[in-house]
């Protein structure tokens, strides 16, 4: 299965920032490297599409929501980010969960509209540390993968994110035993409800020293990056493990 390497860049970065930011990365990007995805601010996208227009690399939206237009105020239209050129969609990051008290219902609905539009849905699942030290990691990603793709469409792409909460922006990460027996047991999953060939990234403090550490173990098929995607120099070195 091909490689992907996505970049959350959460609320970080203008539109100036992004733009320097692609004109150093398409100069040192080779081609041949793996799927690369990024995910800048709603505000930045459209920065995004212009620097990235005729280029190999992908970019999409960290949140959108499940109708493509209407009375929604302060929300963003998958239909428009598609327009603009973008084809994958974040869905379900533990901050939209935390923070903004997003469930499982909506995150189906958001699936659904997207695959709906032939882009990409990149579902985000993750247990709390509380839940790990009770021996729920695998209850609560089953409600997660259950309830969240309840309305998905098996025929069409979809990349799941593994995200263990406790390693998102802490610094730390899961260690390669931990990653390796949750993807395992996510494919296992996705195999067992008749999904085929889904990418499963993992996403949690990883950086360039602990990259290929953990792109080797079983069922990891690339990352979803947050800080260290935010510079050219560390994002290239974690794609080019
Ligand atoms: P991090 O963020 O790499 O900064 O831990 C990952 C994410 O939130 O997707």
């Amino acid at each position: 299965m091909k490689k992907i390497f996505a970049a959350n860049w959460k609320l970080f970065k203008n539109p100036q920032e992004t733009r320097n930011f692609f004109d150093v990365f398409k100069e040192s990007f080779n081609k041949s490297e793996p799927e690369v995805v990024f995910f800048p601010s709603a505000v930045c996208l459209e920065s995004t599409s212009h620097s990235l227009k005729g280029s190999s690399i992908l970019w999409g939206a960290q949140n959108v929501y499940s109708n493509n237009q209407g009375a929604f105020t302060g929300e963003n239209s998958a239909q428009v980010i598609k327009d603009l050129g973008g084809s994958y969609i974040l869905v379900g990051h533990s901050e939209r969960r935390s923070i903004f008290g997003e469930q499982n219902k909506l995150f189906a609905d958001k699936i659904e509209n997207i695959q709906k539009l032939d882009m990409v849905p990149m579902y985000c699942i993750g247990e709390t540390l509380q839940e790990r030290e009770k021996n729920l990691t695998e209850k609560v990603l089953q409600t997660q993968l259950e309830e969240g793709l309840a309305k998905a469409d098996k025929t069409k792409p979809i990349v799941i994110a593994y995200e263990p909460v406790w390693a998102i922006g802490t610094g730390k990460v899961a260690s390669p035993e931990q990653v390796a027996q949750v993807h395992q047991w996510i494919h296992h999953w996705l195999e067992k409800n008749n999904y085929k060939q889904v990418p499963v990234l993992y996403g949690g403090s990883v950086k360039p020293d602990n990259a290929s550490g953990l792109i080797s173990q079983p069922g990891v098929n690339g990352f979803l990056v947050g800080g260290a995607s935010l510079e050219v120099d560390s994002f290239l070195k974690i794609c080019s493990v």
